[in-house]
């Protein structure tokens, strides 16, 4: 029977290819929380059951011989049924997997941010003597810890720094230019401190005391003021050396993946540890820094990308061949791209922190950060040249430091009567945000603007009219038990913001932008407020911390109050080991997908969506244990002190690093020199 045969040759055929392509796009949109998965569950449950019944059908008929028929009618049934189960246990898995998940995963992500940051203090400071640190330092590094070492230890126990051996951070930073001469590290310090051009000025330390090179730049001479501050009490155990400082809040030094990967491994190829090393630095240092002239030289080693997108020239170089960053274009900013989130996530919440900052999965950030989109002052060099930074991107050669702005405390913890930091339970229940469309340039009616994390986040919390997408929130299946489960519904962001008061708002005028950009951001952002003082700001259980155009001057500040932080960011400061997310906390991915899940954790909803009553309680305990653990390790951990110890420790780092005979001198035994 002919037309039997024709529906065996079609059916099973456009069968199987409709289940290869269900089951490959449900498999890229796996994330937990869109709605695709719950009805891409249902759709390929159908698919194989009519597939199915097709293939009864057919064997119900008879009178046909079997020998004639196609080779898919040839499979033994037992295997089709096999594969059919297969099928459908796969289709099942995912249907639960995307509806309900059985705990909230900011649950567990705070107690293993708690296993995480135990174990972390367990190895930072195992040392209990100078003989210990040293070896610990030997163990660690494979190298000798640099003369001065002993002075360093005494300056950092008398000063109760809980962290002694874990100093990873500077390590990693300085690494690769191990695979430099001193002499060729020397003359590029030189090279880019000797024209003003590059943002890039010289600090040089002679006789124990520091100087800032002669062709400065007045405005941004309170940060090399307080950057001598900050060296000066330490200042006399440091051999004499120029250092380069960068001005500009971006990053400077993105060497490409391949070339920073050699650099990387044949600096790991001179470790000394053999040999029995001389105590001190060599004589007549002074000399061999070029001094830097008040008359400016004009070469350039920057490219500059003023007001230009910088993702692919500087943004993603430092990534592997053939990575979603260096390979991807994507142009629909309107989807969220499940590939770059999931690495990273547990469903719409942020799990990891240093792997949300790595670029390489996420081609969309392109388009979604004012340093990629287009810059506010952005000079780079593709070259190994050695740079100070106080913040830093992925993928970046910037050595880190402490930013200045935090040391002189430009914003300050201070609260007082007039503005009392009262407990977390008796604040105000708001979140708050105060700031400036700082992060990148809106310019010639492009439109940047729209893909900024500051204007994405102020239009997230904001009930501003536009099509917006519903926000996914994460709510007890049953809204009686918890027991059973939670599943993502998806909520409108008008209903969000009448529940849940926000105060995120744009201050005194839109910045960094011209034309259209800045009209048609004003009317959106309405109304601008003038600035509040800072103070004012501890009122508020939860801060928002955006990224900018570089370092956050409140992070640090914010992880000092009884307020709970919540930070999107993709610039890693100094103290980025020592902070863990969800411990100290709280992370949001920066695309903000996640962003009213997490606040509705804390902050509780209640209300009928869609017709049905869901509630989640507010999770008070949980905040105010990340607020009150992130305050009492800031000030533990991040103090003054702990940024003179850490720069102290990276300094001597750098004085070996510049020393001819690098090889030959290090810290043996014995107090300092
Ligand atoms: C984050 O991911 C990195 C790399 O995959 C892994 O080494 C690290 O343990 C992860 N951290 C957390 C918090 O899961
Ligand atoms: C909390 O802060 C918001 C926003 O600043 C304000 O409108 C509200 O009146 C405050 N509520 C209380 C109880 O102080």
């Amino acid at each position: 029977m002919s037309h039997v045969r024709l529906t065996t040759l079609t059916l099973l055929p456009t069968f199987a290819a409709i289940c290869t392509v269900t089951i490959s796009y449900a498999w890229e949109t796996r994330l937990a929380y869109p709605p695709t998965d719950s009805w891409m569950g249902v759709f390929a449950t159908f698919i194989a059951i009519s597939g199915l019944a097709a293939y009864l059908h057919f064997d119900a008929i008879p009178g046909e011989n079997l020998t004639n028929q196609p080779l898919l009618k040839k499979m033994p049934a037992w295997l089709y049924f096999l594969l059919l189960t297969l099928f459908f246990l796969r289709a099942g898995l995912w249907t639960t997997r995307s509806s309900v998940v059985p705990y909230h995963p900011v649950d567990t992500l705070t107690y293993e941010a708690q296993v995480r940051h135990d174990a972390y203090l367990e190895q930072a400071s195992t040392s209990k003597t100078l003989g210990q640190a040293a070896d610990a330092y030997r163990e660690r590094y494979k190298r000798h810890p640099p003369p001065g070492f002993g002075y360093w230890y005494e300056y950092a126990t008398s000063r109760n720094s809980v962290i002694i051996d874990d100093f990873d951070s500077i390590y990693r930073d300085l690494l690769p230019f191990y695979a430099m001469s001193p002499q060729l590290i020397r003359s590029r310090t030189w090279q880019i401190t000797s024209n003003p051009w590059h943002n890039v000025l010289g600090l040089s330390i002679r006789n124990g005391k520091v100087e800032i090179s002669p062709n400065d730049y007045i405005t941004h001479r309170w940060m090399l003021d307080s950057i001598v501050r900050m060296i000066t009490p330490f200042a006399q155990w440091l051999p004499d050396m120029d250092l380069a400082f960068n001005v500009d809040d971006e990053p400077s030094v993105a060497v490409p993946y391949d070339e920073i990967e050699d650099l990387r491994q044949r600096a790991l190829s001179t470790n000394t540890l053999d040999k029995f090393p001389e105590n001190s630095f060599s004589p007549n240092r002074a000399e061999q820094w070029t001094p830097v002239l008040s008359n400016p030289t004009e070469y350039r080693v920057m490219t500059d990308l003023y007001r230009q997108p910088t993702f692919y020239e500087f943004g993603s170089v430092g990534c592997p061949p053939g990575s979603p960053a260096r390979d991807q274009r994507l142009w629909d900013v309107q989807r969220v791209c499940a590939s770059c989130i999931e690495p990273h996530s547990k469903g719409v919440f942020l799990a990891n922190w240093s792997l949300a900052a790595d670029i390489c999965h996420q081609p969309d950030l392109a388009n979604l950060h004012g340093l990629y989109i287009s810059s506010v002052a952005f000079k780079a060099t593709h070259e190994l040249y050695p740079i100070f930074s106080q913040a830093k991107v992925h993928g970046f050669n910037d050595i880190l430091l402490p930013s200045p702005w935090n040391y002189i405390d430009k914003s300050k913890y201070g609260p007082s009567d007039t503005h009392p930091d009262v407990p977390y339970r008796n604040k105000n229940h708001t979140m708050f945000w105060r700031g400036s469309t700082s992060e990148g340039i809106s310019h010639d009616f492009a439109h940047h603007w729209k893909g900024m994390a500051r204007q994405r986040f102020i239009h997230l919390s904001n009930d501003i009219k536009g099509p917006s997408t519903p926000q996914y929130v994460l709510f007890p299946a049953d809204a009686a038990r918890s027991s059973l489960g939670y599943r993502y519904i998806p909520i409108s962001k008008s209903q969000l913001t009448d529940s849940f008061p926000t105060d995120v708002r744009v201050v005194e005028e839109i910045g960094r932008c011209n034309g259209i950009d800045c009209f048609q951001q004003e009317r959106e952002f309405a109304p601008i407020v003038q600035p509040s003082d800072f103070q004012d700001q501890w009122r508020y259980k939860l801060l928002l911390d955006l990224d900018g155009v570089g370092f956050s001057g409140r992070f640090l500040p914010f992880l000092s109050s009884h307020s709970l932080p919540l930070k999107a960011a993709l610039f890693r400061e100094w103290w980025d080991d020592r902070v863990t997310a969800w411990q100290h906390f709280v992370p949001l991915d920066l695309r903000g997908h996640g962003f009213w899940a997490t606040l509705v954790y804390f902050a509780g909803f209640e209300g009928k969506v869609g017709g049905k009553n869901v509630k989640l309680e507010p999770h008070d305990d949980q905040g105010e244990r990340i607020a009150e653990n992130g305050r009492e390790w800031a000030n533990k951990a991040l103090r003054k002190e702990d940024m003179e110890i850490y720069l102290f420790r990276l300094l001597l780092e750098w004085g070996r690093l510049t020393d001819d005979r690098r090889d030959e001198i290090g810290f043996v035994s014995g107090p300092g020199l």
